[in-house]
């Protein structure tokens, strides 16, 4: 059993499915029973960037399965604004829990973090690298909803470029068999070339397209994204883009019957509200999934099996 859950290209499609069935378990567990699971035990909730999601389902996990947490939501609210190192509060804060949930805005952060601490930590998102947890509980969903995953036709929508969800679910999705990827982006956010590579040559295809009707008429999954302005280095450039998509119940009309909107959340115009109506939406219950998938992640960081 891994020590951490960092990156999704650490993890093999059999532990994947380990983290799947868990998520099962527990969900299908009463709620009375769920919270005797792991009395005692502390989750140091580590939020060097905003969050809603993540955060609150962590902590709300944790809360329901009997332990308790601490924690922070912003850095200045903590001695990093006083000028204390990274290393030395992650050094701090293991000695008060038994395991770390981090987010930062730095890529690579939560994996020094796992280097340098003796507990188990979970990246809760670092930069544009990776969101692991929130590709469990994507893929959580979509098992979920359409009764598999490989074999799936699934779009990307939006920032492809700096989106950590996205890079960390196609790389997952990869493993599950799903070979086929429509990319809808804006030029200056398409995906990075290095997310198409594989050992396979030739067995994924990449469509990249400017044109979001193509991949609402062809797909199973259409994975909508938000263009992330705290990611930009220049504002000029992402007043160019921010509106680039925007989905509505009208466009839908030619969509498969079976197809799930999904995003990871938060919206800011990407989704018309009208959307939310619609037998496609499937946002919101994926981040109900948010509570059962890092139940799982916390059970079995914190070596407990069902
Ligand atoms: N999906 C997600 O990471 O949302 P938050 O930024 O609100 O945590």
């Amino acid at each position: 059993m891994r020590k951490d859950l960092i990156s999704m290209e650490d993890l093999e499609k059999n532990e994947i499915q380990e983290y799947l069935t868990m998520a099962e378990k527990v969900e299908a567990m009463p709620l009375e029973e769920r919270v005797k699971l792991l009395p005692g035990r502390i989750m140091a909730a580590m939020f060097f960037e905003p969050s809603t999601r993540t955060r609150l389902s962590f902590e709300s996990a944790m809360h329901r399965l009997g332990g308790s947490v601490i924690g922070f939501a912003a850095k200045d609210a903590t001695s990093v604004a006083k000028g204390e190192s990274f290393t030395d509060t992650i050094h701090t804060v293991e000695s008060y829990s038994d395991i770390l949930v981090i987010r930062h805005p730095g890529e690579g952060t939560a994996r020094l973090a796992a280097q340098e601490s003796y507990l188990p930590v979970i990246n809760a998102g670092d930069g544009a690298n990776q969101h692991p947890t929130q590709t469990l509980l994507d893929l959580y969903t979509i098992r979920k909803d359409l009764g598999k995953i490989e074999g799936l036709k699934v779009a990307f929508v939006g920032d492809l470029k700096y989106s950590r969800t996205v890079h960390s679910l196609i790389r997952a999705l990869m493993k599950f068999n799903v070979t086929d990827f429509t990319l809808v982006a804006p030029e200056t956010l398409r995906l990075p070339e290095y997310f198409m590579h594989s050992d396979e040559p030739g067995r994924f295809r990449f469509h990249e397209t400017e044109r979001i009707e193509v991949a609402i008429q062809e797909c199973d999954v259409l994975y909508m994204t938000r263009i992330q302005r705290e990611r930009f280095p220049d504002l000029v450039e992402y007043e160019k883009v921010k509106d680039s998509y925007v989905l509505t119940a009208e466009m839908l009309s030619e969509a498969k019957d079976h197809l799930r909107v999904l995003h990871p959340l938060p919206r800011v115009n990407e989704i018309a509200y009208d959307v939310d109506n619609t037998k496609f939406a499937g946002y919101f219950p994926q981040a109900r999934n948010g509570v059962i998938m890092r139940q799982a992640i916390l059970l079995k960081h914190l070596g407990v099996t069902l």
